[in-house]
């Protein structure tokens, strides 16, 4: 159990949020800047003793942790209003705690750009979403093939290295978490670093970005192949991070499912050209202007087949928001996931609603129900719990969704930005006993 599941149940309250379905969505959503571009450049801060300034940052849980983590090893995390200034200045490169960074995975993000700057680091080992066993194989063989000496126990991991070489490293997986510690680790290295198999998401190639911005030399950012050459030095600079392809998928899947008309902006369309590519399939109208949009639909989709795979592929963050719209489409549709081993988390609460969904290994036979019904749900994670708010907002009648925070770790003010293009949603804090 998380230490957030441990301090909402010892308050004997679940934040709980009430959904009354049936409403198609219409308006416009505006989209924040990227949770996952922003958290691995805040780790990537650390390379420099210089401010990094962010501006327009999203004030999620996730966000919030990784800044605790920061301020924990000394840095000088200031927000002011929706922007956020760095300041790696005097870091304790052994302080990070194990009760922050279990909460998220990303927190391991801090280990290469703090053993790439100071020589050494200790990080507890991650923890994140209950979506498989999420290993950190990748992000150790490639730190040690930088010559860093890695050591475990305790549930810490302590790295050593008085100064890093640059290496070809062939990734057995373009993992986004390992080829986003390498590239910071690269950064800060002796001579050129070879990266093969690395991870394509835009994302990464927004940390590739931020990382030149501050002095780095990453070339290749967006292909298989990443070449970086080392520095001895970085500077601050400012920076804004890509918009959130997740989010802006989750509500143009939203906007589909309820038969609605959905506009969503500011993003880069081409980052959500596989999500894009489903929605057509699946019967949905799609006005892409590059910078924003539109979904329009009758809310009577077709079942498609959807496969999870890293980038250019469809992304497993929205495997369960489009399952959840495909619970109502015409037909069967099979859905795979590759990515994570354990991803279906979603299911078991879906089919309380009255979908049609058997799992057979890693695919999911979803075929489309006309009828489906509110229902007292439980969220397991980030993503399902998006995907059952976007069920919940195509069922008839009231859903409530408890363990609702793990939607605060990736959307900012979901109901307030769902309910203002017309959903009935609200949060409230629910008292489990009398
Ligand atoms: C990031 C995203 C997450 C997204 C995922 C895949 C952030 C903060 N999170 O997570 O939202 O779902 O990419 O697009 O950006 N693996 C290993 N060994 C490793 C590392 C990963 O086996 O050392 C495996 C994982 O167990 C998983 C797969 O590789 O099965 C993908 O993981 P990875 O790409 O590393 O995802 P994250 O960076 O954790």
């Amino acid at each position: 159990m998380s230490d957030r599941d441990t301090e909402v149940r010892q308050v004997g309250q679940l934040p709980e949020i009430v959904v009354r379905g049936g409403q198609p969505l219409r308006g416009e959503i505006q989209v924040e800047a990227s949770k996952n571009a922003t958290l691995p450049v805040m780790a990537a801060a650390l390379l420099t003793a210089e401010p990094v300034t962010l501006p327009g940052i999203p004030w999620l849980h996730d966000v919030d942790t990784l800044r605790r983590v920061l301020v924990s090893i000394g840095v000088g995390a200031e927000r002011d209003g929706r922007s956020l200034t760095i300041e790696a200045r005097d870091i304790d490169p052994f302080a990070a705690p194990e009760h922050l960074v279990r909460r998220m995975r990303a927190s391991f993000l801090i280990a290469g750009p703090l053993l790439a700057r100071f020589g050494v680091a200790r990080v507890p080992l991650p923890g994140g979403c209950a979506i498989g066993s999420r290993p950190i194989d990748l992000h150790l063989k490639g730190l040690q093939a930088l010559g860093a000496d890695v050591e475990s126990g305790n549930g810490y991991i302590e790295f050593r290295a008085p100064r890093l070489h640059g290496a070809n490293i062939y990734l057995d997986f373009p993992s986004v978490g390992a080829t986003e510690n390498l590239l910071m680790a690269a950064s800060l290295a002796d001579g050129w670093t070879v990266i093969e198999n690395a991870a394509q998401e835009p994302e990464v190639v927004d940390l590739a970005n931020f990382i030149n911005a501050i002095g780095g030399e990453v070339r290749g950012a967006g292909t298989p192949e990443l070449r970086v050459r080392g520095q001895s030095h970085m500077h601050g600079t400012t920076y804004q991070v890509i918009p959130d392809r997740i989010e802006a998928g989750t509500y143009l899947i939203a906007g589909a499912a309820t038969g609605g008309d959905v506009t969503v902006g500011p993003i880069v369309s081409e980052h959500l050209k596989p999500l894009l590519a489903k929605l057509r399939e699946a019967g949905a109208v799609l006005e892409d202007a590059g910078d924003y949009v539109r979904v329009t639909s009758d809310g009577s989709l077709q079942a498609i087949d959807v496969k999870t795979m890293p980038y250019p592929g469809f992304p497993t963050d929205l495997q369960a928001p489009l399952m959840a719209a495909l619970i109502r489409a015409k037909g069967t549709s099979v859905m795979t996931e590759t990515v994570f081993e354990n991803r279906y988390m979603q299911v078991p609460e879906l089919r309380r609603m009255g979908a049609d969904i058997k799992i057979e290994g890693r695919t999911a036979l979803v075929t489309g129900t006309s009828r489906l019904t509110g229902a007292s749900l439980r969220a397991s994670d980030l993503r399902a719990a998006a995907a059952l708010v976007i069920a919940a907002l195509s069922a008839e009648g009231a859903s409530d969704i408890s363990d609702a925070y793990h939607l605060d770790r990736g959307y900012y003010r979901l109901e307030e930005k769902l309910a203002s293009v017309g959903a009935e949603i609200e949060r409230c804090r629910c008292s489990e006993e009398p």
